[in-house]
Order: C-alpha cells, then structure tokens, then sequence
C-alpha cells in the first residue's frame, strides 16, 4: 500500500504504454545517491524505460521520456519530474507525500505490509536430520532458511505446514535395534539423550559389519519392521523418539519455530507408498530396470543421452528415498490441498528433487497452480575454505558450534557494556550469538557456499546480527534517556531535511522488499535492506539532532526513530533474530 516503486510504477505503465502502443515495463528503481551534499539532485527514483524502447520504436530515447511525462499523471505524488540524460526520468516524491506515507506505515502495526490477497497452504520441507545420526552444518542451513520462511509466510497470512522430513526409516534400523538391544534399553536411551548419535550409530555398523550373526539378526530384523511386528515397532519407536527430543533441544537453543508436532518422518509415508507405485504403473509410467521399478521423468538424461531413472522400488522389493519423495509431493497436494511447497535442502540435492518433481507433474499430482520449489543451498565453509570439519576431521556439531558463537558473544556483549546486569547479559549473549549464527547464514546468496567466521559475524561493523542489533538497542536507549514513550500519535511527523527524506524513502522499501522475499525467499535481500536502513539511520542520527531539536522537530524526529526501530524488529523477527531493547 505504500510501496512507492509499486505506485510511480502504476502511473507510468499506462503511460508508457500509450506512448509505445504497446504494453512496455517503466523499469523504476531507487536512484542512486552519492550523499546529500546538495547540488546534483537526481530525484528518488529514475524510470529508465525509454532507453529500452528507443530501437523498438526508432525514435530517440529523450524524446520518448519526454512523452511518457506528459501522459503520465504524477502531480499528486512527485515535486519534480525531470528528463535527463540519454533518457532517465528521475522522480522526486513530494515531502508531503513522504510524510503521508510515513504516517499511514507508522500507525499501522504491520508497517504497511499487507496479508497476503490470496492465502496459499504452503508446506516447507526443511530441518529433516537423520534419526539417530548427529545434525551437523548440514542441516543448520536447512533449519535456519526454513525457519525464516515459515516466518515470512505465516506473517503474510499463508497456512504453513513446517514438514520435518526426518530420516527416520530404512534398512539401518535394523541394525540400530539390534544393538540397542545389545546395549540395553536404558543405555542406549542415555547415549541417545546426550545427543551421542552418531556414536552409537557407530558400533552399529561396526558390528553388522564384522559380525556376521549380527547382521543376519538385523536383517530379520528389517523385515520384521517392515512387516509391523509390534515388539520392533515398540523398539524403533524409542529410536526415533530419542533422537527426537535431542534434536528438540537443538531447535530450543536455536530459537526456531520447530515443534515436536512438526516431525513428519519418512516412517509417515509408508501406507503411502504401495498405492503411489500402483497409481504410477496405472500410468503406464512405471517401467523396469535390471528388476527395479523406474520412472524415468521428461527431460533428464546421461551424458550419453540415455534416459535417467528414479528407483521407486529396488529389486528386493524395498521402497527407497524417491517412493517416499513421490508420497509426500502427492500427501501435500492431495490430501493437504498445499499449492505451493518449499523444498529447503542443499544443492547437492538438486537433481533428485528436480525428477521426482518431474514424475509427480508427470503423474497429475503437481498440476498448476500447485507448484514446488527447490530451495537450494550451498556449504558452510572453515576458514581453510574447506568443507567445515572439526579437529578430528569430523563434521562439525551442531551445538558446539552454537556454543562456541554463544560464548564469544559472551565475551562480546561483557566487554561493549559491562554495566549490563547478569541476566540481562545472559539473554542478549544468547540472541546476539544465536543471531550472528542465523544472520551469516541469512546475509548470503545462498545458493553460495560461505566461511564460518566468528570473527566477522560477531562483528559491530558491517553486515552483521550485532551491528542491526545494536542499531535497534540504540534507538531504544534514545527513548530511555529522554524518558519518553515512542510516540505512537504519529501526526506529528513532518519529512523535509534530506537525511530524514532518506531515511523516510528507506522505511518505505520495507513492504516492497518483503513482498520480494516472498517470492523468492532470497533472505539476503531482506538483510541487504536491514543493514542499509540502519546505515541510514545512522547517518540521519549525525545529521538531524534528536533530543537537542525543538519541540515539534523532536517529536516528529522521535517518530522516524522509533519506526525505524520497528522496522528492524519486525525485519529481524522475519529472519529469526531477536531485537533486544538494550545490549
Ligand atoms: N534427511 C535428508 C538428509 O539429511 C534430507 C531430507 C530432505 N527432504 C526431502 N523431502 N527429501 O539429507
């Protein structure tokens, strides 16, 4: 409602249109600015549509601009409206229209961020480790993207199904069980309790490796799990729901949405699975390989060009990843009614994501507007550049590595201010630590690969969880010092100095840059924002005094604080980072 892009875009599409004969983009963007320092005003915004046009129409671009002016109505919203150069139109928006806008995001408690206008059951897929298997790097990346989707989506009014496709099936369970019998119920629930997974998985495979009764008994044991004997079911289940209460404790320390109703494992398809190969042979598209049954979705070949086969059912009768793959896409569309699913999983995933989506397209079960999207993600690299691995060369956990953020961010928060009281410090430890972790995750492409730096994330400069942290604590000490409310009557405000024009077009991004992360949940555009408001917060903090202003230039002032501050609370909330009132 306030996106001023969307609106300057509004007038001069019909603009353009009439102009070109045609329907032809305005392509509208935010101007840059050098600085302030008066003297070359090139306006808010720039229309560069008519460069564009020029070849098309045969006609020189500056006169085409020069039409679209004079057709376009933009009195009510702009100052000036200037033709430059080789043919940019720059848009200066009126300080009053700045100061409307200002007031109607500052009154609203959603900062001018509508609901959605067309709530969609949206499912993400993300988190999902391994029952039994530590969580490692891996699965943060997965955790903290989906989190702030589920965030993003709820907040605009979307039903969110959060779907932790935990790995909690398949042929090593039945060696886990064996020695969980082996070890006893009890100790094998303690290892299991202390988040010691991969250890016991471990000895597992160690002795279905070298022990040959052992890996006959698991193997009868797999199929007595697979055909529902309930002492198995029973022992399967204490399996799975260890590790699910560890994995609870990681979810808690990380602050994210998760809760143990989200686990949607594997193990939840299985009475799916037989009706989706059955369905698919129905099709005509089940076909045999070397005795395993395949799809062999549209598109997807060698590189000798021969067809490329997803295994929907092994030569030993066994359903693998993709059958359960397949069940959940036509669960979700199906029998969920979902029309948008997020699939949160790294890169090296991709391929088998794109076939199976392939199939169910294939097989009626992802037909438009249903639609699924592979969110995919790069690595997290050590500082070597390398693949994050700790001294002993194994992945990293989890939690030592939540730890260790925590505890620099400790260390940090004690020196920056060591009049914070204990508890306080402790709480703003955690949210500063946990945030570098989330926001470093979240400031980068990612489908790029990025260096775990404590350094650099628990940094007060620069693109960092702390630096906007800190920006937002600082504008809630303005009001603890001048012991005043926010002030809320927002009828106060007036936009006219260029620092808070700057600061007032920046706040006024914000609906437009979470509609765009809507789309295409490029978290890192949400952060690119962020931090550019807080920059310019500072520099509008150097330039307009606060306190010290007038009475009626304070409040006004006070105002373009406090949504600032709002809007980085409310930005940061999106990403899963908390905003503390002081640090
Ligand atoms: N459990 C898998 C892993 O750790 C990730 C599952 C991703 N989700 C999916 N629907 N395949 O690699």
């Amino acid at each position: 409602m306030a996106d001023l892009e969307e609106m300057l875009h509004e007038r001069l599409a019909p603009a353009f249109a009439e102009v070109a004969g045609e329907a032809a983009d305005p392509t509208i963007r935010r101007s840059q600015h050098t600085g302030f320092a008066g003297g070359d005003q090139r306006g808010d915004f720039q229309s560069d549509g008519a460069l564009a046009l020029a070849s098309r129409l045969g006609r020189n671009p500056r006169d085409i601009a020069t039409d679209v002016v004079d057709q376009a109505t933009l009195d009510d919203l702009c100052a000036t409206v200037e033709v430059s150069g080789p043919g940019f139109i720059n848009l200066t928006i009126d300080d009053v229209v700045l100061t409307r806008l200002c007031t109607e995001i500052g009154r609203d408690e959603r900062l001018g961020v509508a609901p959605a206008d067309n709530p969609e059951t949206v499912v993400v897929d993300y988190s999902a480790p391994n029952v039994a298997k530590e969580m490692h790097v891996g699965h943060l990346r997965s955790t903290v993207i989906g989190d702030a989707a589920v965030r993003l989506l709820e907040w605009l009014g979307h039903r969110v199904h959060r779907a932790n496709h935990l790995g909690d099936w398949g042929t090593p369970f039945g060696m886990m069980i064996e020695h969980l019998l082996d070890v006893g119920e009890t100790e094998a629930a303690y290892e299991l309790s202390i988040g010691d997974l991969d250890a016991f998985y471990k000895a597992a495979r160690a002795k279905f490796n070298g022990d040959d009764i052992f890996a006959e008994r698991s193997r009868r044991r797999v199929v007595a799990l697979q055909s529902g004997d309930e002492s198995t079911r029973r022992l399967w289940r204490q399996l799975v729901d260890e590790s699910e209460k560890y994995f609870m404790t990681v979810y808690d320390r990380l602050d994210v949405r998760l809760s143990d109703k989200d686990f949607v494992g594997e193990s939840f398809y299985n009475d799916r699975l037989q009706p989706v190969v059955a369905e698919l042979d129905r099709l005509g598209l089940l076909r045999d390989s070397e005795g395993a049954q395949c799809v062999f979705p549209d598109g997807f070949t060698h590189r000798d060009g021969e067809p490329m086969p997803i295994i929907v059912r092994k030569s030993d009768g066994g359903f693998g990843y993709s059958a359960t793959d397949l069940a959940a896409i036509r669960h979700r569309t199906q029998e969920l009614g979902a029309t948008r699913l997020l699939y949160v999983v790294g890169t090296p995933q991709r391929q088998h994501l794109e076939m199976v989506f392939q199939a169910a397209r294939q097989a009626g079960w992802l037909t438009p507007p249903a639609r699924a999207e592979h969110i995919g993600f790069g690595s997290i690299l050590g500082r070597d550049g390398k693949m994050l691995r700790s001294r002993a060369g194994v992945p990293v956990k989890l939690v030592d590595l939540l730890d260790e953020a925590v505890a620099r961010a400790a260390a940090v928060v004690a020196e920056k201010n060591p009049e914070l009281d204990e508890t306080v410090r402790t709480r703003v430890a955690h949210a500063v630590g946990i945030g570098a972790v989330k926001y470093a995750d979240l400031s980068t492409d990612r489908t790029r690969d990025y260096l775990l730096d404590y350094d650099r994330m628990l940094s007060f400069d620069g693109n960092t969880a702390p630096y906007l942290q800190y920006a937002h604590a600082r504008i809630c000490s303005i009001f603890r010092r001048a012991g005043v409310e926010p002030p809320r009557d927002v009828q106060t405000l007036t936009v006219t100095e260029p620092a808070e024009r700057a600061l007032a077009l920046e706040l006024l991004g914000f609906s437009g840059v979470v509609a765009e992360v809507a789309r295409s949940l490029e978290f890192h555009r949400l952060a690119t924002y962020l931090h550019g408001l807080a920059s310019t917060f500072t520099t509008f903090y150097v330039r307009c005094p606060v306190l010290q202003a007038e009475v009626e230039v304070r409040r006004s002032r006070l105002v373009l604080c406090d949504l600032t501050a709002r809007t980085l609370a409310i930005g940061l909330g999106l990403l899963g980072i908390q905003a503390p009132d002081q640090m």
